[in-house]
């Protein structure tokens, strides 16, 4: 949520900044701003709404300077209006902000008191006036903010620069990420290392309470308690070119064809093809032996966990609790000694996968993380980490990410049913074969673009969708629907097949497609009795099966798309592209904004 930037250095800062912003936007993009010091003087260009209309700003009222921070925004107090879009500022400190100062309306109570005028709806205002007063009591600006910093409760990662003051400027996190970026003569404070890709690849992540000094020529940390620290400075593998669009149309459509490749990657970082087995880096803990796996996450990453339940039931016979972590962290599960609790993230930094997390180690769980981007809070915080190698994923709607989580949990799932010693050498085998057929079947999933395209014209005009599913299909059902509703606001309910009778039924007309996954395997019969109840009620179905599925069942759909035929363990990562590709395609006909659909954000660093 939010994503912030800092360039201190000798050259023009606003270009830099807004480009910075724009690889940012996938944090956020309803108003974006940036302020720069000029002849000592703090000066703002800020816009409501995307990042084009503040670079319309600058362009119509350049900005010079060469130290200034940018902040692109995703609302949590205070509408999306200019004055509530930071930087937020006075004529002594400009602030950019990231995450949810929760004492604010104390702090601004206070602070009213003492005669300092509020402009905006915003939690953030009170930092500004917080370190005001603190350097109106002749602190220096490292003393005065980390007076300020004791006096926040909250998440948050800030970005500050100081009137008058062209050789400083300081960043703090507790809650929300934030990267120290290294140039020559430059540094630069990030929400994260995509932000600063272009202008370095040498990066040191701030640790929880750490706040820091920059000047163009370097950075000194310090921890919650004032000492400076040193931080390691990491060579990032990110490079400006890997986060083009390229030739696609948009970013999504662009990481769903990269997901032959990017399952490949991950799959090659898990299995050894030749022995046929499942090589899973070494782990403080014995899978052998766990009580209880207990999977938390959100959203997409969600319904990963939800599919890894059912592998991890059936091929590891192991017993398993599956929760959202906005749900798990407060209802307060009693959790097995010597429990494993897995985590899900693709951004490693949701707020309430990292709540549920901490939840966790309280109550003395082993934790594992499945995450996508390395250095990110969740991966730090848990005891060890299953890294996707999906790279950088723009597009909100999350899609090679979905598929590579769910690639990291299949091999997941086979090494606890060899570590449990519910699977023999011979089945194991065979699982990783199915796997190591995966990209190739998925590359040949993506031929049906133009199909999906045609059936899109159809569910373009619906005011809602069904999709049903069942066993491991029944995630996939609730992610498709998920993905519709979200990049083209047309209603959809993801359900399990044998609950249609139970009260979806109901809906069904002719003018609601039903979304059918069904691969041929032990539970066809029971969904294509689904089906043959869905077109006794005048519905239409839309099937995506195999070519024995469709064989036996084509007849009753309205539309058909035949997918490869696979063990059925893998079929959750293929079924996955077709619900993409719907979803991509009817957004684009409705016109919506695929890449960043309203009221989203990419990384939910608030809860
Ligand atoms: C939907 C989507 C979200 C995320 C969810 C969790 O397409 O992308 O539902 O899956 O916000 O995000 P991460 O995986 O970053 O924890």
């Amino acid at each position: 949520m939010c994503g912030i930037i800092g360039i201190i250095g000798d050259k023009p800062v606003a270009p830099l900044l807004l480009d910075g912003l724009h690889r940012l936007e996938y944090r956020g993009y309803d108003s974006a701003g940036i302020a720069t010091l000029v002849n000592g003087r703090i000066e703002r260009r800020r816009a409501e709404g995307k990042l084009a209309n503040l670079r319309e700003r600058v362009e119509r009222e350049p900005i010079d300077g060469t130290l200034g921070i940018g902040h692109t925004r995703w609302a949590t107090h205070g509408r999306p209006t200019v004055s509530n879009a930071h930087p937020h500022a006075n004529d002594r400190v400009a602030v950019v902000h990231n995450g949810i100062i929760e004492n604010f309306r104390d702090l601004r109570g206070e602070l009213e008191a003492k005669g300092y005028a509020f402009e905006t709806e915003t939690d953030t205002e009170v930092v500004v006036h917080l370190i005001t007063d603190e350097l109106q009591q002749q602190k220096s600006p490292s003393e005065a903010v980390s007076g300020a910093l004791k006096r926040l409760e909250g998440a948050f990662a800030l970005a500050i620069v100081f009137a008058g003051r062209h050789d400083i400027m300081i960043g703090a996190r507790r809650g929300s990420p934030l990267a120290v970026g290294y140039g020559d003569g430059e540094m630069y404070l990030g929400s994260d290392a995509l932000a600063l890709a272009p202008l370095t690849n040498r990066i040191c992540y701030l640790e929880e309470g750490d706040w820091v000094e920059l000047t163009p020529g370097g950075a000194q940390v310090h921890d919650e308690t004032g000492a400076a620290v040193d931080r390691p400075v990491k060579q990032t593998a990110l490079s400006g070119a890997m986060i083009g669009k390229g030739e696609y149309r948009h970013f999504m459509l662009k990481e769903i064809f990269e997901q032959p490749a990017v399952i490949g990657d991950t799959l090659h970082a898990f299995l050894n093809p030749l022995g046929r087995k499942v090589t899973l880096p070494e782990l403080s803990f014995d899978l052998g032996n766990l009580p209880r796996v207990t999977i938390t996450a959100c959203g997409t990453a969600f319904y990963a966990g939800m599919v890894a339940k059912y592998w991890l039931e059936q091929v590891a016979r192991q017993p398993v609790e599956l929760d959202i972590a906005s749900e798990l962290r407060y209802r307060e599960p009693p959790l097995p000694e010597g429990g494993l609790s897995l985590f899900i993230s693709q951004s490693g930094e949701t707020a309430d996968t990292l709540g549920a997390l901490q939840y966790a180690r309280d109550h003395g769980q082993r934790t594992l993380s499945v995450v996508n981007a390395a250095e990110s809070s969740i991966a730090r915080d848990s005891d060890g980490v299953l890294q996707t190698l999906a790279g950088p994923e723009i597009g909100v709607a999350s899609t090679k990410a979905f598929t590579t989580q769910l690639t990291v949990l299949a091999c997941l799932a086979i090494g606890i049913g060899r570590a449990r010693g519910t699977i023999d050498p011979a089945r194991e085998a065979a699982l990783t074969e199915a796997l190591i057929e995966v990209p190739s079947r998925a590359s040949e999933v993506l031929n049906h673009d133009g199909k999906m395209r045609e059936i899109a014209n159809w569910v373009a005009e619906a005011r809602d969708v069904l999709y049903l599913g069942r066993g491991n299909m029944y995630p996939l059902a609730l992610e498709g629907a998920l993905k519709l509703k979200e990049i083209s606001y047309i209603h959809a309910e993801g359900y399990a097949a044998g609950e249609m009778k139970h009260g979806p039924i109901a809906l069904i007309d002719e003018n609601v497609p039903v979304v059918v996954c069904a691969p041929s395997g032990p539970l066809f019969d029971k969904i294509a009795s689904n089906v043959q109840e869905t077109n006794a009620r005048g519905g239409r179905v839309i099937l995506f099966s195999d070519k024995a599925g469709l064989e036996r069942l084509g007849d009753e759909a309205a539309y058909t798309v035949e997918l490869p035929e696979v063990d059925p363990f893998v079929a959750p990562i293929l079924y996955a592209i077709p619900v993409q590709l719907l979803a991509y395609h009817t957004a684009v006909i409705k016109g919506t904004d695929v890449d960043q659909p309203r009221n989203l954000a990419k990384s939910v660093t608030v809860e």
